[in-house]
């Protein structure tokens, strides 16, 4: 049987390695794409300590991996979008719910749903087309979803909303999307970072960029808002949510928070020795910070709600951004994969480096493995 390589996950907490899987055929809707590209995203190293508590239905032999660039090899018979040949950055869906392991995207060939895959154009190499998938996709939940920030939809010839959306985060790869997402469909965007990001952001689209370090950000943008209309937040990194219940308590409009973020965090948390010692005040930590943000919210006024980045594979939202806007916006150079690609190796071998290096922090850049012929 035919078969290419991939890197494995072989049971929950283990350790990657690289085995021979067998070669599969697409579904109907489904393309085949040979990779030439992956990015790494926080979801993977944390499905690899803590998969057991927030992928608890994922079935093992695993292979993780959203975010694929590369070139397509064989097309299921519905698809009329898609040739052999074409080069497409798309989300891999392996690691959602019910979804295979033929989809995920650290292996030489994926299998990506076409619903969820756009054209590359010839000008944008496959590295910054693999940064798109799930900080794009996370970010387009948020906004677009009708039980999220329900904000209209992205175009080509935005029209102003009048409204203001807080992106808190600006400079992660969900909060560079969020901006250019929002800036198309017609709002006004107001964002944080370290402030060295400032230029790139407002590059991306954004207004206004505070610094997310100093304490006196959310009173500032309290007074910036102030005769403006918000169209309620995106809060992307610990401690943005709070810092938002407070801005969109004292602000006229939506008072809404897509999160992105828990209130506390899994990324010190070893698979395997020293687990339990970590694990349990971690826990702890975010049961009672859901606890205090919850309270603080009802007090303000605010609701919130988390986001699951790969529900925009179920609704309308997947098809929008990958089937109508990404493809003309791309070719446009109006939207940009953005941040910026860093190259961390080639090879299926180097993706745990880059996982942990992705945990030690980036700052306004995506890493990147390249994959197959260089
Ligand atoms: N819910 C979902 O479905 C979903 C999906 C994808 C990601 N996420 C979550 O979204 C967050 C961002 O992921 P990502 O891949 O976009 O991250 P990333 O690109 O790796 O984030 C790097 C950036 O994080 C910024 N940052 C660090 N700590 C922060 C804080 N406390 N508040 C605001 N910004 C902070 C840094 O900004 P400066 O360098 O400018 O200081 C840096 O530029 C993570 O918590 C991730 O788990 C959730």
């Amino acid at each position: 049987m035919p078969s290419h390589e991939a890197l494995i996950l072989g049971k929950k907490r283990g350790l990657f390695e690289i085995r021979a899987v067998p070669d599969t055929a697409p579904g109907t809707d489904e393309i085949l794409v040979s990779v030439r590209a992956v990015a790494v995203n926080p979801f993977e190293r944390l499905i690899q300590s803590v998969g057991d508590i927030i992928t608890p239905y994922m079935i093992y032999p695993a292979i993780l991996g959203s975010d694929v660039a590369g070139e397509v090899i064989a097309v299921g018979s519905n698809i009329t979008r898609f040739r052999v040949g074409d080069r497409v950055a798309g989300f891999a869906a392996g690691a959602e719910k019910g979804r295979r392991s033929a989809e995920g995207g650290f292996q030489e060939q994926v299998i990506l749903l076409e619903k969820m895959t756009t054209p590359l154009p010839d000008d944008l190499s496959f590295e910054a087309g693999s940064v798109l998938p799930l900080a794009l996709t996370t970010a387009a939940s948020g906004l677009f979803q009708s039980d999220f920030l329900g904000m209209r939809h992205p175009s080509t010839q935005p029209v102003s909303t009048g409204q203001t959306l807080i992106v808190w985060g600006g400079s992660t790869s969900v909060g560079c999307n969020a901006i250019q997402l929002a800036v198309a469909a017609g709002y006004d965007v107001i964002t944080t970072s370290s402030l060295h990001n400032a230029p790139y952001l407002k590059s991306l689209g954004a207004r206004v960029v505070y610094d997310r370090h100093c304490p006196s950000t959310p009173s500032v943008m309290i007074e910036e808002l102030r005769g403006r209309e918000v169209c309620g937040a995106l809060t992307i990194g610990t401690g943005s949510a709070k810092a938002c219940i407070d801005i969109l308590g004292a602000s006229k409009g939506q008072r809404f928070i897509a999160l992105a973020t828990p209130p506390g965090s899994f990324d010190e948390i070893p698979a395997g020795r020293g687990r339990w010692q970590k694990l349990i005040p971690a826990l702890m930590w975010i049961v009672a910070g859901n606890i205090s943000l919850t309270l603080r919210a009802r007090r303000k006024g605010v609701k919130t709600k988390f986001i699951w980045g790969g529900s925009a594979l179920h609704n309308d939202v997947g098809p929008m951004i990958y089937r109508e806007f990404l493809p003309s916006v791309l070719e446009s150079g109006q939207f940009r994969p953005a941040p910026e690609p860093e190259i961390v190796g080639h090879g299926l071998e180097v993706i745990p480096e880059a996982l942990e290096r992705q945990r030690k922090g980036v700052s306004a850049r995506k890493l990147v493995v390249t994959l197959g012929p260089r």
